[in-house]
């Protein structure tokens, strides 16, 4: 990685001018987030380490007993969010309900809310696979100044102002889009500053990697049976490969990297897929098209789903566009 490269702040910094009526309430948002997200960072990075100091003294470096991760990292990003008093509302994956932020102002005029899954794919901590952090932004829907409700956040994805995931990988990659292209930045841990690394990401328009849970295929619709059989039928470009991590952030950075499809199906078990559609579908989907790719749930886009509980799962298909044509095609 060279000098040269734009740091994030840079890069927020240089596009804030984009937002034509912004009052830079965006760009310190992402700033909370990126901030929030080397906390965690910091925090995943060790945690095989802290198991073992802990052994020693009979307690982690916190002094007390070690928090699952999910837990840190949710407390992480919503400190951060909160004591910036950058939002006036946020939606977790680790909470039941929504927060409601009214900072040390007496009416919080903040007008976004966040909607976080703040560590995605944590069973795979404990082995040291990738993990990830989502997050989607939306203008709230109602007068500023008055306290957020269930309205601001059950928006459809076309609504998102903006949309990221960090991964905690080789590497550790932020990517986001404030709805003009993608971009990423790569974490030089050393200094503790993300350098623009790949700019302007465009998904292939299709690939060779399909990513599914295989093991679930006697629950799977019948359509998804049949794209699973095309996709290893030997033919022009195929048999595809299979690659499936189980973290859905490193499996759709792949995919968004090389082509490829990631499908979480409804399933005989689970009628409505696994996946959120506000902390990890919509945020995905956003960030997909912007990058020139698809997401639907085998029927019709994701991002114009309109959410109907802040908890709500639903199928999911996404990756490169042609590679989500022909996967609904075998829908029907
Ligand atoms: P989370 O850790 O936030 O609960 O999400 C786990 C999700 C997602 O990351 C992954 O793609 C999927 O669960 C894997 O599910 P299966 O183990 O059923 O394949
Ligand atoms: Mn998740
Ligand atoms: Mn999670």
């Amino acid at each position: 990685m060279t000098i040269q490269n734009k740091t994030l702040g840079e890069f927020i910094i240089y596009n804030q001018d984009d937002f034509k009526y912004s009052s830079g309430e965006l760009s310190r948002l992402i700033n909370s987030i990126r901030l929030a997200g080397k906390v965690v960072n910091h925090e995943v990075n060790k945690a095989g380490l802290v198991d073992i100091l802990g052994a020693v003294g009979g307690a982690n470096v916190h002094g007390e007993d070690q928090q699952k991760l999910d837990v840190y990292a949710n407390e992480a990003f919503i400190k951060t969010l909160t004591n910036r008093e950058i939002v006036c509302g946020i939606a977790s994956e680790e909470e039941e309900d929504f927060i409601i932020i009214k900072g040390n102002k007496k009416n919080n005029d903040n007008k976004y809310v966040v909607l976080i899954d703040p560590l995605d794919g944590s069973s795979n901590i404990d082995v040291n696979v990738s993990v990830g952090t989502i997050f989607s932004v939306y203008r709230r829907i109602t007068p500023s100044g008055t306290e957020v409700t269930l309205e601001d956040f059950l928006q459809p994805g076309n609504k998102q102002v903006a949309a990221g995931y960090i991964v905690y990988g080789t590497s550790t990659m932020l990517v986001y889009s404030t709805g003009n292209g993608v971009n990423g930045f790569t974490l030089n841990p050393a200094i503790g500053t993300y350098y623009l690394s790949h700019p302007n990401i465009k998904i292939p328009e299709k690939g060779n990697i399909y990513s599914i849970n295989e093991g679930n295929y006697i629950h799977f619709p019948q359509g998804v049976k049949d794209y699973i059989k095309y996709c290893q039928k030997e033919e022009e470009d195929r048999p595809y490969t299979s690659r499936y991590i189980g973290s859905l952030v490193p499996d759709f950075h792949r995919n968004m990297i090389k082509g490829g499809i990631y499908i979480y199906p409804n399933t005989s078990k689970n009628p409505n897929g696994k996946l959120r559609l506000l902390y990890e579908c919509n945020p995905m989907a956003f960030i997909a098209e912007q990058a020139g790719g698809k997401a639907s749930n085998g029927f019709m886009p994701i991002l114009d789903l309109k959410p109907t509980e802040l908890h709500q799962r639903v199928p999911f298909f996404c990756g490169s566009k042609l590679m989500v044509d022909k996967a609904e095609e075998f829908m029907k």
